[in-house]
């Protein structure tokens, strides 16, 4: 269709046109010369397949260039005042800034696999160009606050109900767009816009009211939610007065700390998945993986694999544990299908790629191999030489192994350049972490497959050493000990879970640990027991539960107390009488420990930890550390980790509580003095 009178402006940013300071100067000129023509009617923006534009560059935030004009206010405030109609030409995604800037135009036309979102909140923001006052007025309110509150994308078929679009189209995205271009032409102005929508102010304080009240524990933690519904409250009044209520918000938000801790985290996550430039080199191929072992973790990998399309071979010791293994990877499909989250076909054909089998030379077949087998390690000693037999050469060949030596298991292999660690989380098919771990002979392209495959999962991938705990583990297990040391101090586990919950952690530590079953690190403890320094800080609670049999929540007791098979704790008796017990042994005086000094030593020992395996050269970039307590261990996202956490910190004051933390923990306990702190926060 012929578009002769229609001015065509292509946002030309690749890869998905970021709306930064160059292209906000580009349209600004464009759209002029566009209105300045006489034989221009109409405007058409558009973009490329893959991005009408993701919005803001998140590089220039904070930065000059962030708020040097044209800023996005000012190109959204000329498109909106055009003397000639703009229609926007949605393909591939437009979220944030870039779903702003066409919530501005006269019209919107969008392929139907096109994606919309504002996810701002997930960066501690709201919308600042007018994301919450016209997305309500377009797409209605529910579906406005459901996306906005969720930070999630949508795609364009899923608003064909709403006004939000004026056309959805399977192809030919441009002749249609200047189609409606032509015909807002022939109309002539005054043009439909979200500013003249009016909506029921009874209506939209109820579900802004409705919305508040539905915020989790978490979200309440967070400013940016309390703002976005205080903004899209204001939809239902006068368009001016929400829109420089929704700045002044924005504005507010963008230099608060939660801010500056998620932006940290998207930039951590994207360098973390990156290995070092040293060790660039190409991955080796995947398409066939085998995991040996079908119990909790095995089948979470395997799940896992399969819906990022692998072909999957799961290998058992026997027909009984094979079966059990089959099922629990049956039942997790039916659940999902049953939940209306996958259709009964692809659920089958997804399941057409797993291959369960106790024959080793089904292995054969593997691209890589991932062991998930008992932590002992004669038993994985034992399948890595059978491994060492079977794997075609060139295989790569993982353990999953939370604490054992990988130089170890990769001795008793022929292969030790081609074996690693692939340190996945519970539940492994829902957890986005993955410790990548380089052992002394791993080869390059070896690591480099380890990363791409965690991307491939859609997962976090982290390189670490092969150091005991490697950074998760080592991290944890140093705060989990620190907050033992604060039930012998005067806290009691509840006192302790609830401080740090409301700091926002996931589940307190004690709660974990109930959780997760106190007799993992009791087995582990026993093993330490007999090279461990007897003068070193050792809370004993953990063992006495354990002597009683109270493993946690499912022996219906821990550190709390679980009755009828409930998962709420109660508090127990029996354990305030073990920790009194234990602090009078250890001569102290019991005090009350007030929240935020729970909080700060929980930190401050994380802090202590990260800067000892850092300087250890465990981790390879700090942000790393924060990666992984963020995605693997429940630290609260919008606390940006205990390295962000310390970088906000007077150095000078973080240095004499750290010397305090580790006196009072006794000895044996590392001190990370000033040069391994300096290479952890400069
Ligand atoms: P699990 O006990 O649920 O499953 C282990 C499975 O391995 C069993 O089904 C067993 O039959 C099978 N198996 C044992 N020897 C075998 C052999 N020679 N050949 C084939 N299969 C064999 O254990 P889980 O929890 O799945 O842990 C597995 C590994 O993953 C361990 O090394 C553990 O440290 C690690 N891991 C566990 C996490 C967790 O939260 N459970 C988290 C991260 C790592």
């Amino acid at each position: 269709m012929p578009c002769h009178d229609i001015a065509v402006v292509t946002l030309d940013n690749p890869p998905l046109n970021s709306l930064d300071h160059a292209l906000r100067v580009r349209i600004v000129s464009a759209l002029t010369a566009a209105q300045a023509d006489p034989a221009i009617r109409a405007i058409v923006l558009t973009g490329s397949e893959r991005a009408f534009s993701a919005g803001a560059d998140v590089t220039e935030f904070g930065t000059p260039r962030q708020f040097a004009e044209p800023i996005l206010r000012s190109v959204l405030e000329q498109v909106r005042h055009s003397s000639k109609p703009v229609v926007a030409a949605i393909d591939g995604v437009a979220l944030g800034g870039g779903l702003e800037l066409a919530l501005a135009c006269h019209g919107r036309v969008a392929t139907r696999r096109a994606k919309v979102g504002l996810p701002e909140v997930t960066l501690g923001l709201i919308p600042g160009s007018g994301g919450t006052q016209r997305l309500p007025r377009l797409a209605g309110i529910d579906v406005a606050l459901g996306l906005m509150l969720g930070g999630t994308q949508k795609t364009a078929s899923e608003f064909v109900d709403t006004s939000l679009f004026d056309r959805v189209v399977e192809g030919h995205l441009l002749d249609a767009a200047c189609a409606c271009a032509a015909e807002l032409a022939d109309a002539g102005a005054p043009w439909p816009h979200a500013d003249r929508i009016h909506l029921d102010p009874g209506y939209v304080s109820t579900k802004v009211s409705l919305a508040r009240q539905r915020l989790n524990a978490r979200q309440r933690l967070q400013p940016a939610y309390a703002a976005l519904l205080d903004a899209v409250a204001a939809s239902a009044g006068p368009m001016d007065e929400g829109l420089a209520l929704e700045r002044s918000l924005f504005l507010g938000l963008i230099g608060s700390t939660e801010a500056r801790a998620l932006r940290h985290q998207f930039k951590a996550e994207r360098e973390s998945a990156r290995l070092p430039d040293a060790l660039q080199v190409a991955p080796r191929p995947v398409s066939t993986v085998a995991v040996i072992g079908a119990g909790t973790m095995g089948t979470g990998i395997a799940i896992c694999a399969l819906d990022a399309g692998l072909d999957v071979i799961l290998v058992e010791q026997d027909d009984a544990a094979l079966s059990r293994g089959r099922h629990r990877v049956a039942d997790h499909y039916a659940a999902r299908v049953s939940a209306g989250k996958l259709d009964e076909h692809a659920a089958v054909a997804v399941q057409a790629r797993l291959l369960p089998t106790i024959d080793w030379q089904a292995i054969g077949r593997a691209d890589l191999v991932i062991e998930a087998v008992f932590e002992e390690l004669s038993v994985k000693q034992d399948v890595f030489r059978r491994l060492d037999a079977v794997a075609r050469p060139g295989a790569v060949l993982a353990t999953n192994t939370s604490y054992l030596d990988i130089d170890t298991i990769a001795a008793v292999t022929s292969r030790p350049q081609d074996v690693l660690g692939l340190h996945f989380f519970s539940p492994a098919n829902v957890m986005k972490l993955l410790e990548v771990i380089r052992s002394r002979d791993t080869a390059a392209d070896v690591l480099a497959t380890g990363m791409a495959l965690g991307r491939t999962l859609r997962k976090s991938p982290v390189l670490c050493g092969n150091a005991f705990g490697f950074i998760g583990n080592r991290v944890y297990n140093a705060y989990r000990r620190q907050c033992e040391f604060m039930l012998e101090d005067g806290a009691w586990p509840e006192d302790v879970d609830r401080a740090l919950t409301a700091f926002g952690v996931a589940m307190g530590p004690f709660a974990v640990a109930d959780l997760s079953g106190l007799d993992i690190a009791w087995r582990m403890r026993l093993a330490q027991a007999a090279t461990r320094d007897p003068r070193e800080r050792h809370v004993p609670v953990l063992a006495q539960l354990c002597e009683q049999g109270r493993m946690g929540q499912k022996s219906g007791a821990g550190y709390y107390r679980y009755t009828d098979g409930q998962r709420a704790p109660s508090t127990d008796e029996t354990v305030r009488g073990l920790i009194e017990q234990a602090s009078a042994a250890r001569g102290l005086q019991r005090h009350a420990l007030k929240a935020d000094e729970i909080v700060r030593r929980a930190l401050l020992a994380m802090v202590n930890e990260a800067a000892c395996l850092h300087a250890d050269g465990v981790s390879s970039r700090p942000g790393d550390i924060d990666v992984v307590l963020v995605q693997g261990y429940g630290f609260p996202r919008w606390q940006g980790g205990p390295v962000f956490w310390a970088r906000e910190q007077d150095r000078k004051q973080l240095l004499a509580e750290l010397r305090e933390l580790v006196a009072a923990g006794g000895r044996g306990m590392r001190l990370a003095d000033e040069a391994a702190l300096a290479l952890l926060l400069d």
